[in-house]
């Protein structure tokens, strides 16, 4: 193994681009500290680009509102098991963080009194339950792509250093266990770089393309979420996958809540609004949970539409053409590509799509990886931070409420940011990297290094060489994800799909790339991709049969309701030996009182 590998060193390291990666290098490089960001894409391409609808704050600039609201629409919406210390910093932090993006250049839509144009989304109301809000700060519908570019500009004003199509392998650390930076690997050359640094972030986004149908781009495969994971360090809540309830039937394709938010509504085959049915005050703009079971129980029902009727569909036609070029031009676009029509004309089939997951990288509200230390406690590991998807902090607990994405990358990279510059002041030394750290970082990448085909072993064994590419494989275990990890969930359905990923996970270890030559390193990006995805995938499957309840997104055949008593408490998934254990849910320090849990109505 050669260890001589070129080094560079910097102050701070971050995995990611998107949003919290981009927010928190930000703070640092405009603090003069020196700071790497690896990104697998162009900074620009990272998945907040693709966010559609808007990033939360209570603004107050079309209806009345406030950040206490705020704060209880989440922790409702979280189906009580967000943390409401950390819900009550992000909602707080929301309306600085809106004004901070806005003086940084992000375009957003505005009134005619050129304030902040704010839209209503699902889950959100006034007055602790009551009317609608309209709290969503938006850029038209394509408010990520508008923060993205924003970021991305500031940050080379800043000059934070870019790695552009670089691949973390892992975590770098010392022997006490304290994150130092990253074995890398430039994805054009095959070279591969250790990326020295006081502090790491990992905020690489999230899991979606462990399912077959996803608004998810290509990327998002968890490689964060697997590295902590490879670290040691559990993943919290994964059991909380969110399934948007407007996919493009058939193609995953988002198309936003604003729809629903601007007066879009939908209807089943009958011809019926059925969403009243469901949600009899809040309508279409329930909860996403809420929405996308009512969209899967009315198709099995067989009230869906189409010849297979297996889709409902988006109305949209009667919001008239100005609103819909001034306020969803996107998704006009998106319905022509991936559905062949004019949603000015046409209503838009649908069907729940995975999008977000709640669960991740256990961390408090500074952004901190905190992991388990025995007999109830936790401890912070030294100078490793996560924020974004990847991330657990946790304010979405068991479902997450559309607009509070954006917000809570932007909060958390932030907050993140400005927590690694005090700790860089406490420790402005580089320390020395363990050398079985790198080893095991190399030994992780050089696994799937270009081997030439073996031989078939001897009589009566089973062939080395898998016949399956990873490709192949790769389809395998989304469906398998897609079949036993839904909207709906059953005992013997999820406890199937466990003993099939366990399966795939074999079949991953005995493949290996054949001479690939002139795809070469695509190949071993997919092949690394493939590993960390099924790692997550697994975290989900273990975590989902392990909770014996139904919360937010985790909907349970078997245990159809809610239950404080027992299952108030977040989930910790380990990869060693596909362990759980389970934490409390956190309610201090708050400034102001906290909400029990309560009926959850909409
Ligand atoms: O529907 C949407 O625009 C998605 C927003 C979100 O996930 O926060």
């Amino acid at each position: 193994m050669d260890m001589t590998l070129p080094r560079r060193r910097f102050d701070t390291l971050i995995i990611g681009a998107g949003g919290a990666g981009l927010n928190a290098a930000l703070q640092l490089a405009d603090s003069g500290l020196r700071v790497a960001v690896v990104s697998k894409v162009f900074p620009t391409r990272s998945h907040t680009v693709a966010a559609q609808g808007g990033v939360n704050a209570a603004l107050a600039n079309v209806l009345p509102d406030s950040w206490h609201w705020h704060m209880y629409d989440t922790v409702k919406g979280s189906d009580f098991l967000g943390d409401q210390d950390a819900i009550e910093f992000m909602c707080r932090e929301a309306i600085p963080t809106v004004y901070e993006l806005e003086h940084a250049g992000v375009p957003f839509s505005r009134l005619d009194n050129g304030k902040i144009y704010q839209r209503a989304f699902g889950g959100q109301n006034q007055d602790f339950g009551g009317p609608q809000a309209a709290r969503t700060c938006a850029a038209a519908d394509r408010t990520g792509h508008a923060v993205l570019h924003a970021l991305y500009q500031q940050n080379i004003r800043a000059k934070t250093h870019f790695f552009d199509e670089y691949f973390a392998i892992d975590l770098l650390r010392d022997e006490e266990g304290v994150a130092l930076g990253a074995l890398v690997l430039e994805i054009e050359s095959g070279d591969t770089l250790v990326i020295e640094a006081k502090t790491t972030l990992i905020a690489t986004g999230g899991c979606g393309q462990v399912f077959r149908t996803t608004s998810n781009a290509r990327i998002n495969t968890g490689d964060g979420m697997a590295m902590a994971l490879r670290a040691g360090i559990p993943l919290q809540d994964m059991e909380f996958f969110q399934f948007h309830p407007t996919g493009i039937a058939g193609k995953g394709k988002l198309i936003t809540e604003a729809v629903r938010g601007e007066g879009g509504y939908l209807i089943n085959g009958n011809g019926e609004r059925f969403m009243e049915r469901y949600a009899p005050t809040a309508r279409d703009l329930a909860s996403r949970d809420l929405v996308a079971r009512a969209i899967v129980t009315e198709i099995n029902e067989g009230r869906g539409c189409g010849i297979n009727k297996d889709y409902v569909l988006l109305r949209v036609d009667h919001l008239g053409e100005e609103i819909i070029a001034k306020r969803l031009p996107g998704i006009r676009e998106s319905a022509r590509i991936f559905a062949g029509l004019d949603p000015a004309l046409e209503p838009i089939p649908v069907f729940p799509t995975a999008h977000y997951s709640m669960g991740g990288i256990p961390t408090d509200r500074f952004g901190r990886v905190v992991v388990p230390a025995g007999e109830g406690a936790e401890e912070v590991v030294p100078g490793l931070y996560a924020a974004g998807e990847c991330a657990c902090a946790s304010v979405h607990g068991a479902n997450r409420l559309g607009g509070n994405s954006l917000l809570d990358i932007l909060v958390f990279g932030r907050a993140a940011g400005k927590d690694i510059i005090d700790y860089i002041k406490e420790n402005p030394h580089h320390r020395p990297l363990s050398e079985p750290s790198l080893e095991r970082a190399v030994a992780h990448l050089d696994r799937w290094d270009h081997q030439p085909e073996k031989k078939p072993a001897g009589k009566g064994k089973a062939k080395p060489a898998a016949e399956s590419s990873v490709r192949e494989l790769r389809e395998e275990f989304r469906k398998v994800m897609e079949d036993h990890a839904g909207v709906f969930r059953t005992p013997k359905s999820m406890a199937e799909g466990v003993k099939q990923l366990k399966a795939i996970r074999r079949k991953l270890r005995g493949l290996r790339l054949k001479d690939q030559s002139r795809v070469f390193n695509i190949a071993r990006i997919e092949a690394l991709e493939l590993e960390n995805m099924v790692d997550v995938g697994m975290a989900i499957a273990v975590s989902a049969l392990g909770r014996k309840e139904s919360r937010g997104a985790h909907s349970r055949e078997d245990f159809p309701v809610r239950d404080d008593r027992q299952w108030m408490k977040h989930s910790l998934y380990f990869r060693e030996k596909d362990r759980l254990e389970y934490k409390p849910v956190r309610s201090k320090p708050l400034t102001v009182k906290g909400f029990p849990p309560a009926e959850r109505v909409y």
